[in-house]
């Protein structure tokens, strides 16, 4: 019997053989994604797909799908890109990597919080420009984050890994999300439940944690902004999409907001012409929330693992959609 046939969207950060053991691969090996024709061409022909958060996989795509294809191995935790319902109609199962890339998130929200509070990228470029003569008493001055006060806007995973690193620096934490923790959680972290609005009115520091869906899709506008203290910096590791961002150019250029650091933009990568890239109270990271060397191995190898496991017939071990199963 001939091996499946698998495609990967991209060149990976670990070692191929098991997967080489079973099937037959085909890695597109340039540094841009495969355009959307190619992947539509693709899925006719193969078994599996090992794909990135930057490959849009619609229900067209679905549908272009030929009858061996069994399997959709995302490497990443959000799967935004991924039309869930249609991949779940036609019975393919989706794979994610939750968990693994926790921590690095988390870390890299924490690195733009202090960044964005203490103006590291600011100073950076102030003493390159030869502009650092001597100490001075108001020289780019931030608020202090010991002692502050911390909204974390989605507590899932990532949102409760920030509290944990929060909890150092002696911080009030207030949560909103779906749904309560348990007492005996928020008493272990420290934290407190308080809806949308009152987080966004009581936080010195606001982070965002939620995945993108229909209703997290520009939850922070105009009147987000206008609730926020005017001191208040805005973190958002998420997704760029949960942000609008007229609203955030508004609100920091106007003052409104004191400052943000994103690592996520809409649309990604953002356009070199953007007018927030003209604000020096706003920090960009070209979404690297989970690149660290050891999470993008493991996040690599989750998703070999539910890929072979799609290819083989059984449950995927990180199963967005086990309807599927039912
Ligand atoms: P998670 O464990 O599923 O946590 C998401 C949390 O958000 C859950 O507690 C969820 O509540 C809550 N939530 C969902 N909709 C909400 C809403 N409308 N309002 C308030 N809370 C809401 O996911 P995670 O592993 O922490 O990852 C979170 C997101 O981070 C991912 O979806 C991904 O988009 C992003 N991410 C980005 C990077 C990066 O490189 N920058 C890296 C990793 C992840 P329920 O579960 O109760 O619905
Ligand atoms: C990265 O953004 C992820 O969702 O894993």
């Amino acid at each position: 019997m001939s091996q499946p046939k698998v495609f990967i969207t991209r060149r990976l950060p670990t070692k191929l053989e098991p997967l080489r053991q079973i099937a037959t691969i085909e890695v597109w090996e340039k540094r841009q994604p495969p355009p959307y024709e190619v992947l539509l061409e693709k899925v006719k022909a193969i078994d599996g797909l090992l794909c990135l958060l930057t490959d849009r996989i619609d229900l067209q795509l679905i549908k272009a799908a030929g009858t061996s294809f069994k399997v959709i191995s995302q490497m990443a935790v959000g799967y935004d890109n991924i039309d869930i319902s249609a991949a779940t109609a036609h019975k393919i199962p989706i794979g994610h990597t939750p968990g693994v890339l926790t921590d690095a998130t988390a870390d890299l929200t924490w690195a733009l919080l202090m960044a964005s509070a203490r103006r590291v990228v600011e100073a950076d470029r102030f003493t390159r420009a030869g502009q650092w003569r001597t100490w001075e008493p108001d020289l780019l001055l931030g608020p202090n984050i010991t002692g502050a006060t911390l909204g974390i806007v989605g507590f899932g995973r990532i949102g409760q890994a920030v509290a944990r690193r929060a909890k150092g620096f002696d911080m009030q934490i207030f949560y909103t999300s779906n749904h309560k923790c348990e007492p005996e959680l928020e008493k272990l972290l420290g934290v407190e439940f308080t809806t949308f609005d009152s987080l966004l009115q009581k936080s010195d520091f606001v982070t965002i944690h939620t995945p993108l869906s229909e209703e997290t899709y520009h939850l922070f506008g105009d009147r987000q902004f206008e609730l926020m203290k005017q001191s208040a910096i805005l973190i958002n590791t998420a997704r760029g999409a949960i942000v609008n961002p007229e609203a955030l150019y508004q609100a920091l250029s106007s003052g409104q907001i004191a400052g943000a650091a994103i690592d996520v933009t809409d649309p990604e990568p953002i356009p070199t012409d953007s007018p927030l890239l003209s604000l020096d109270n706003l920090i960009i990271t070209p979404h690297i929330g989970s690149a660290s060397l050891q999470t993008r191995e493991k996040m690599a190898n989750m998703a070999i693992a539910n890929l072979i496991a799609g290819l083989e017939g059984e449950r995927l071990p990180h199963c967005v959609n086990p309807e599927v199963y039912l």
